[in-house]
């Protein structure tokens, strides 16, 4: 037998064979089985980012630890009108993704599922804050699926600490001078009270 060949890896070998290309038959269909077994899993963890939340960040980190390759992908699409650039919110996710080796930073435009076939990701991750989030995360899932049919959702609940942050209501609460301590990495919550507070003096020059 080959050296470094897993024994079930012969199982469906007729019995008896023993010629020179039976033996190199066997030799391929393990190379086969052990491409298989060194396959890596690639996920996606797509969404908008505007900006990446302590809740994003806690699902990023369980999600490194299920896939062996984990892609974050920010949707690159401007009619959602962000509060910051593409540029930025990769800047911000590369940071706060520094110290995951396996996570990785990119944007994607158009469809998901076929940036996510592009990738060779046979996964999506999502996370589910609360039973209202699953009605629409359930027909994303249902969507992509039917456009790649070998393409999974997996749902993670989100840590409890964190199930009522979202990024509209991280924004609207800097935006009125309220704290967010926490509920964002720090250099997120540096980046929006200055974005809030360059608001806000613009607005004082025009009313003087
Ligand atoms: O952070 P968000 O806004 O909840 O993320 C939503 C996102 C980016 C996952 C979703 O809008 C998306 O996948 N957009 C890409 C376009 C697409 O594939 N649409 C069909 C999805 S079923």
């Amino acid at each position: 037998m080959p050296r470094n060949v897993p024994r079930n890896a012969l199982r469906h070998e007729p019995r008896g064979r023993t010629d020179r290309h039976a033996k190199i038959k066997i030799t391929l269909v393990s190379g086969n089985a052990m491409a298989q077994k060194l396959a890596r899993v690639v996920a996606i963890y797509p969404g908008s980012f505007d900006p990446i939340t302590s809740g994003h960040l806690d699902v990023i980190e369980r999600g490194a630890h299920l896939f062996d390759r984990l892609i974050v992908a920010i949707l690159g699409n401007e009619s959602k009108k962000p509060l910051f650039t593409l540029e930025e919110r990769m800047e911000m996710l590369t940071e706060a993704l520094a110290p995951y080796p396996n996570v990785e930073v990119d944007c994607f435009e158009g469809l998901l599922a076929e940036y996510a076939l592009r990738k060779g990701a046979r996964g999506i991750l999502r996370g589910i804050r609360a039973i209202s989030d699953y009605e629409f995360e359930l027909q994303m899932a249902l969507m992509n699926r039917r456009l790649q049919p070998n393409l999974e959702t997996i749902f993670l609940p989100a840590a409890e600490q964190y199930s009522f942050v979202s990024s509209r209501l991280v924004k609207e609460v800097v935006s009125l001078g309220g704290n967010i301590a926490g509920l964002v990495p720090p250099s997120v919550e540096r980046r929006l009270r200055e974005r809030f507070a360059t608001a806000t003096e613009k607005q004082n020059r025009k009313t003087k």
